[in-house]
């Protein structure tokens, strides 16, 4: 049996969950599944959003599946302390058009990778008289190693093309040495090719031209900007997984949050939480089994029946799940 840790945590993450464990149990793998609490609910009842015993189970099992947390406000962010505590510092976010989706583009099939552990995000934030600072740190080490990620993830999917995102034409010492770490490591990678881009360029390339894009490599904040208007290019929050990936662990979570406007309706988009589930089934390295499961999920969105209100459907987030079962049973 593989242990997995299971988060469901607020709102609309619990129900995805469950439709996330329907279809998994119809694909009847070995999986044991481990509940642990997080985010709002788990704050209320034990005065913490993310407890120790959560952060030791995640760190024992095989992988991690979340759903999302309603923010606390002044505590912390159970799932920012769970990628600093696991060090899941690669975050890794498909761009891909699924057909039956009315969306921007129709033929989009790229990756996004963010580096998750530094950059503005290292929370070295400080006032001062005149307002406040924060400081950007780049590190070789976590340059070197979101790079290395990068060319591996290239070279293991087969793709073609890794792109750094930067801007170190302004920000000459920071992403002087976050670029020259990727074209160092690039050099171990002969048979990808390889290319640098200014951020604020490819902000206007992912709406003019995103087909040029394959694999991109960039830093905390231009990641997280990127990646949104990404998912904003291919039909928005209820579709889009992601991977939080680190050396000893993974953590596959829907990028959307806890929606508190459509939670206990059930009519939440399964799909983002299902495709993170198989990006966790690849992960485990059953990878037929996690292409099995986005066939069926890109089946019944090209079939646009039973789809939920958001993708203009009436069914329920439950509805969807078991459509979903039905497709992996047909295939
Ligand atoms: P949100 O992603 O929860 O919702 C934004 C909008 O998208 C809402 O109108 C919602 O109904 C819709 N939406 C999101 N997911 C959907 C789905 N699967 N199907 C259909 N519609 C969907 O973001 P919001 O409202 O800014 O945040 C709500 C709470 O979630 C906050 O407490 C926020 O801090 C938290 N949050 C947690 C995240 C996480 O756990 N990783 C990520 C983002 C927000
Ligand atoms: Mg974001």
């Amino acid at each position: 049996m593989i242990k997995i840790t299971i988060i469901p945590g607020d709102g609309i993450g619990k129900e995805v969950m469950n439709a996330a464990t329907h279809v998994l149990d119809s694909l009847e793998l070995n999986l044991d599944y481990i509940y642990a609490s997080a985010g709002y609910e788990c704050f209320q009842k034990t005065g913490s959003t993310i407890p120790d015993e959560t952060i030791k189970l995640t760190k024992k099992t095989s992988a991690t599946l979340f759903g999302a947390v309603t923010t606390v406000p002044g505590h912390k962010s159970a799932i920012i302390s769970l990628r600093k505590e696991l060090d899941l510092y690669a975050n890794i976010r498909p761009v891909k058009s699924y057909p039956g989706i009315n969306s921007l583009f129709k033929d989009l099939d790229f990756v996004i990778i963010r580096e998750n552990s530094e950059g503005l995000y290292s929370g070295l934030e400080d006032y001062t008289r005149e307002g406040a600072v924060a400081r950007r740190v780049i590190t070789r080490r976590a340059s070197e190693r979101i790079s290395r990620f990068a060319f591996d993830y290239a070279k293991k999917t087969g793709r073609k093309k890794v792109t750094a995102v930067h801007k170190a034409n302004v920000l000459k010492k920071t992403d002087g040495v976050f670029k020259d770490s990727f074209y160092k490591v690039g050099e171990e990678y002969p048979d990808l090719e390889k290319e640098d881009f200014y951020v604020d360029a490819t902000a206007m390339y992912f709406l003019t031209k995103p087909q040029i894009f394959d694999v991109l490599v960039t830093t905390n904040l231009f990641g997280d900007i990127l990646s949104d208007e990404g998912a904003g290019l291919v039909g928005g929050l209820g579709l889009i997984p992601s991977a939080n990936i680190g050396d000893k662990q993974g953590l596959f979570e829907p990028v959307h949050g806890s929606a508190p406007d459509i939670e206990g309706k059930g009519i939440a988009n399964p799909v983002a939480m299902l495709l993170s589930t198989s990006m966790m089934l690849k992960y485990l390295k059953m990878e037929y089994e996690a292409e099995n499961l986005e066939k069926a999920i890109s089946a019944v969105l090209k079939n646009g029946k039973v789809v939920t209100p958001d993708l203009g459907g009436n069914y329920s987030t439950m509805d969807m799940a078991r459509e979903v079962s039905k497709q992996i049973k047909i295939q």
